[in-house]
């Protein structure tokens, strides 16, 4: 006996295989203690399961896997749009950065906050993501930039993981900037010493922003090389602005994701390639940053695996929508839909190591279920800037 059954869709993508969405006209979903039990047509399923006791009728909806936002900095104090408008009006966001403002008052606002208050600012946006789809996620800490607010925020991302359904990937982020308060050299010797050790219960993987008013080409190496003999898994920011080189050297070290690529010489995508690092594309940062756009196309046809994300931050994409993520990668990276839709749920699930379980529906994988007001595949970059999903299944569980 199973326990749901999903029937009615317009059209049922699978995402299974290693190419293109597989889709199935009117398919649907037989579910069993959370995971995947048999993927049909809605007549076939009908035929097989006419006992199943919660029949769900996506009603014409297309039904495809839960997004999986493989970058996100979901826990932060504060706002930044007065910034946005610095912006708007000519102020670039390194300068803004390189002036204490920008990312430091974010900073300034994460420390301000109770931990009480975080954590309930914190399940807001976490609601407000699987509203708009996404069934699985990486959180960044790196909003701290000190002992105590790293803890703080790290604390967090756990409590959220094992409280919420949703699948919660954690990464610690110290070395986001160098505290204005810190001498540079102490604050990287902290780093790569008390804090790589005592935070390694928190997070699975380390983060380093290596970038012109962060940290350096050398800075980057050294601190990849200590986390990693911490037992991190590695993944970086790289090459947002300026191309320091960190994205080869990163994937040498087998980082499991490179993200960003706005800027990347062709010897470091071959890196990429040759290590089978993922490259995370994160097309609503130079939207909102009115900066380039990172060339996806090239990536894909180079042979690296593309991913997309949110990047969901106060400063460079206050966006919850993967949807939206789509339609931006599609007009200005060059990914084909079947491309852009693969990068928003299998392939970004391989940028957090969570391919195995979710990012696509087939027998045996976690039950992450969404429908969309829509007929068709190629209508989910079309009717772009609206939230269309109208239902969510983690774990075969409704949650929206
Ligand atoms: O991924 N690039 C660095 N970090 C974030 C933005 C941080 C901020 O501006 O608050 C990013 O874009
Ligand atoms: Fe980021």
């Amino acid at each position: 006996m199973i326990d749901t059954l999903i029937i009615g869709s317009s059209q049922l993508l699978t995402l299974k295989g290693k190419e293109g969405i597989s889709t199935i006209i009117n398919g649907g979903v037989a579910i069993k203690d959370g995971r995947i039990f048999d993927i049909d047509t809605t007549h076939n399923l009908l035929e097989k399961y006419s006992d199943c006791p919660n029949i769900v009728d996506a009603k014409n909806s297309l039904v495809m896997p839960g997004f999986v936002d493989c970058h996100t900095h979901l826990v932060f104090g504060g706002s930044r749009e007065e910034e946005m408008e610095m912006r708007l009006n000519g102020s670039t966001y390194l300068e803004i950065h390189k002036a204490g403002g920008g990312l430091y008052s974010t900073v300034n606002a994460t420390r301000a906050l109770s931990k009480e208050d975080l954590l309930i600012e914190s399940k807001q946006k976490l609601k407000k993501i699987i509203q708009n789809g996404t069934t699985s996620l990486e959180i960044k800490s790196g909003y701290g930039l000190n002992y105590n607010t790293e803890k703080k925020i790290l604390q967090i991302i756990n409590q959220l993981s094992s409280e919420s359904p949703i699948d919660i990937v954690s990464t610690y982020l110290g070395a986001h900037s160098v505290p204005k308060e810190t001498d540079r050299r102490e604050y990287i010797n902290w780093l790569k010493g008390k804090s790589l050790s005592e935070f390694k219960k928190y997070a699975k993987y380390f983060d380093i922003f290596c970038e012109d008013g962060a940290y350096s080409l050398d800075e980057t190496k050294e601190l990849l090389e200590a986390a990693k003999s911490e037992g991190y898994e590695l993944k970086i920011h790289s090459g947002q602005f300026n191309d320091l080189g960190a994205t080869g050297v990163a994937s040498e070290l087998g980082a499991i994701s490179a993200d960003h690529l706005e800027n990347i010489d062709d010897d470091q995508i071959e890196l990429m390639a040759k290590n089978s690092t993922v490259a995370v594309l994160m097309p609503g940062v130079p939207f909102f940053l009115k900066s380039k756009y990172p060339d996806g196309r090239k990536l894909i046809d180079r042979g690296v695996s593309v991913a997309l994300a949110t990047d969901f931050n106060p400063g460079s994409c206050p966006s919850y929508s993967m949807q939206m993520m789509i339609t931006l990668a599609v007009f200005n990276c060059g990914l084909t839909i079947t491309e852009a839709i693969r990068a928003a749920t299998i392939n970004s699930a391989k940028a957090i190591g969570l391919e195995n379980s979710v990012g696509s529906l087939e027998v045996g994988k976690k039950a992450d279920i969404i429908f969309l007001s829509l007929k068709s595949s190629l209508e989910i970059p079309y009717f772009f800037g609206t939230n269309l999903v109208t239902k969510v299944f983690k774990n075969g569980e409704e949650l929206v």
